[in-house]
């Protein structure tokens, strides 16, 4: 089973170019498809999640041509199913942008219940609602979820629950509707605004995107575009733990630091040194980092995607932090597996409690998800001696090249997929 092996204990330093934000790119992707014509996109990830995605759109008879590693050609012209089902599609959490890509078009989809990280109950009543609202007919049968309308008609719609998602949903089903829709208490991410700014590019007539009020003027068509993903906020933030939990120096490339702030001030807070430039941020950690209290909220909230990189920053910080995740319950599945390297973390309710130990040691731990795959992966870095991560499937799913950005960093690190391999590497590593 493939594997991190990681030999922890150095403070890393350097430079990281981070990527294209995957939860902008896989809403920017089912885009892509409304119109006839081409709609390139780069800075695109080159991550699991993006690559299941564009094989699905793919497999309903959309053009794909991968330029490269990083930027496709997508055209949508020679779609001939509505219908999204496979495997792979079952497994990740934004199948459900086909559902209003496609409702938005032809007026009619068929997708398959999204799935994604276990890290909550995660419904999506809210886009039903709001595709509901629209005019469409939705319902769920046997695992797929169908939504059909004669024409869409733009109206009022108030989320009860910020949620991403359901707000790019709506704003995809809507851009291709009569009349106007306002989405009222819209989540206001980063990549609202980006997905917002590509249909706007090829068209669309959407205002407010990253205000809790999007205007939205439907429109017959839309055409093609070139459109550049934003950078990826959370694949930021971990590399800013990475120095932090290591008393490393890193600076981190290509970002917006606007979209940083909630996670910079933090680590200013707790002890850090934080530089922000135009296009970078430079972190250097300790020599002890002390407590802090923290929630997760919608943005510009702290980040529920950044909650594990942050305990994990906090289980070596001197003191006791609070920790309260409030997007999603299922969230601190990684702390017995900290638990296991030396940390001291209670959790009670939506509340850990984490008291700040002097050094995690090595231990075989295993990822429950993406974002605490890549958790257990910086207290590895951090702890002295050999740890193994499985389960790394799920760190894939959302870091491009995660281990070679940070064998960058000096990091060691190596993908291994058998106890062979792992010696080999352990042996090589001591010689
Ligand atoms: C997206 C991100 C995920 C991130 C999350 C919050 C993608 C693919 N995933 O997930 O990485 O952690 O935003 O920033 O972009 N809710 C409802 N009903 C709904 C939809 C959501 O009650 O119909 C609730 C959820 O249970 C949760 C909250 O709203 O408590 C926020 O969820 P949401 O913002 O929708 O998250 P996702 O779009 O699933």
């Amino acid at each position: 089973m493939d594997r991190y092996i990681v030999k922890g204990g150095t403070p890393l330093e350097g430079e990281v170019e981070i990527s294209g934000a995957k939860n902008a790119a896989l809403a920017l992707l089912a885009a892509a498809i409304m119109t006839d014509e081409d709609v390139t996109i780069e800075n695109l990830p080159n991550v699991r999640d993006i690559n299941v995605l564009l094989q699905v759109m793919g497999e309903i008879g959309a053009k794909i041509n991968r330029v490269n590693d990083h930027k496709v050609i997508i055209n949508g012209s020679t779609i001939t199913s509505y219908t999204v089902d496979n495997e792979s599609i079952r497994k990740i959490r934004a199948s459900y942008y086909l559902l209003g890509a496609l409702l938005g078009k032809y007026k009619h989809a068929e997708v398959a219940l999204p799935g994604g990280c276990d890290i909550g109950s995660r419904p999506i009543d809210l886009h039903i609602k709001g595709f509901e609202t629209l005019g469409a007919n939705v319902s769920i049968e046997r695992g797929m979820v169908s939504a059909s309308a004669e024409e869409l008609i733009g109206k009022s719609i108030y989320m009860d629950v910020v949620s991403v998602g359901a707000t790019i949903n709506i704003m995809l089903a809507a851009a291709l509707s009569g009349g106007r829709c306002v989405i009222e208490n819209a989540a206001k991410e980063p990549h609202v605004v980006d997905v917002a700014n590509m249909l706007n590019s090829m068209g669309a007539s959407i205002r407010g995107a990253g205000t809790d009020v999007i205007r939205i003027r439907g429109v017959e068509k839309l055409h093609g575009t070139v459109y550049s993903v934003i950078p990826d906020q959370i694949e930021a933030g971990t590399f800013m733990m990475v120095a932090a939990v290591t008393g490393g120096d890193i600076t981190v490339k290509n970002v917006i630091p606007k979209h940083l702030e909630a996670i910079t001030s933090k680590l200013y807070e707790i002890g850090c040194s934080v530089e922000e430039y135009d296009d970078a941020v430079r972190i250097i950690g300790g020599p002890r980092l002390h407590s802090t209290k923290i929630t997760t909220l919608p943005y510009p909230g702290f980040p529920t995607d950044m909650q594990p990189q942050i305990a994990v920053t906090l289980a070596l910080a001197e003191g006791t932090s609070m920790v309260t995740e409030t997007i999603f319950e299922n969230r601190f599945k990684y702390v017995d597996e900290l638990v296991r390297m030396g940390a001291d973390i209670k959790v009670e309710g939506k509340t850990a409690f984490i008291t700040g130990v002097e050094k995690f040691s090595s231990a075989d731990v295993v990822a429950p998800d993406l974002r605490a795959g890549a958790a257990l992966v910086m207290a590895a870095l951090a702890a002295d001696g050999y740890s193994e991560i499985t389960d790394i499937k799920y760190i894939k799913r959302g870091y491009e090249d995660f281990d070679g950005k940070l064998r960058g960093l000096g990091a060691i690190i190596r993908e291994v997929s058998d106890d062979r391999e792992a010696m080999k590497f352990k042996l090589k590593a001591i010689g």
